[in-house]
């Protein structure tokens, strides 16, 4: 495969401006000393997005944890893509389980999220999976497909070609798929269900875009990844990434987990 494997720190909502700042730089230094064959990046928090921007050494991806659909307006409290733009993030994720549980997020606003990000050339990493409760009904390849689909829709972009943008080797859309009962939990998914998982993705793109397509689109896994798993998730053949949330927040330890997979 091609793919470049791509390691994501999501910060969700922890540290202050101080401990955000020096994390970052400490974590920016030490990936700087090394030749990385992989891509990582940190997904933090909007209020420090700025101030992390002058601190990546064009070596470490900033993302926001979300971005709004519509490019300026009325939306209390929300933040637009082109904001993001203008302090050089990267790309954003969207659809995180937690923002689907806790605040409404729904397959439709996802891809509509995703299809700012895209059009203005920005990398999205739609975050996809599926409760305990389905999979137990069986309704894994259902929920999977489904939220991707309608997503895709919702985006109203027309081709192929655009959710991969302009870079061969960095495509504009990404899919993380999290199962909601590994996050956070300490139980992460075997490397057997998540290649399942995975596998059932790779298919769908393939069916929905095209297998050349589908080749290109890096699938990374989320769900209590830590320095022991993290590599036997990676020697899976549709697994190429990790987002990684508990585990990203001490910078030496999330540089140690980057490294295992370079
Ligand atoms: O975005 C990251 C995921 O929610 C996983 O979080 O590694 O703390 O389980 P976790």
């Amino acid at each position: 495969t091609t793919r470049k494997k791509i390691i994501i720190g999501n910060w969700k909502m922890f540290k202050d401006v101080t401990s955000a700042s020096a994390d970052f730089s400490n974590f920016s230094n030490l990936i700087a000393n090394q030749n990385l064959n992989i891509e990582v990046g940190i997904a933090a928090p909007s209020v420090f997005l700025s101030e992390l921007s002058g601190r990546t050494q064009n070596v470490v991806t900033l993302f926001a944890q979300n971005a709004h659909w519509a490019n300026d307006g009325a939306f209390t409290g929300e933040i637009s893509v082109p904001m993001l733009k203008s302090i050089r993030v990267k790309g954003s994720l969207v659809a995180h389980s937690e923002r689907r549980q806790m605040f409404g997020e729904t397959n439709i606003s996802s891809g509509a999220r995703v299809g700012a990000l895209i059009r203005s050339g920005m990398k999205a990493v739609l975050c996809i999976g599926e409760t305990l409760e389905q999979r137990e009904k069986g309704k894994l390849h259902e929920v999977l497909t489904t939220q991707l689909e309608e997503a895709f829709i919702a985006s109203e972009i027309k081709s192929a070609s655009e959710f991969l943008g302009s870079d061969p080797k960095n495509p504009l859309l990404s899919i993380a798929y999290e199962p909601v009962w590994a996050i956070g939990t300490g139980k992460a998914a075997t490397s057997v269900e998540a290649q399942e998982a995975h596998s059932i993705i790779r298919e769908f793109l393939s069916s929905y875009f095209d297998k050349e397509t589908s080749s290109k689109l890096q699938i990374l896994y989320g769900g209590s990844v830590k320095l022991n798993n993290v590599q036997e998730y990676m020697s899976c053949p549709d697994i190429d990434g990790a987002l990684v949330g508990g585990a990203s927040l001490n910078p030496k330890d999330f540089y140690d987990l980057c490294m295992k997979c370079n």
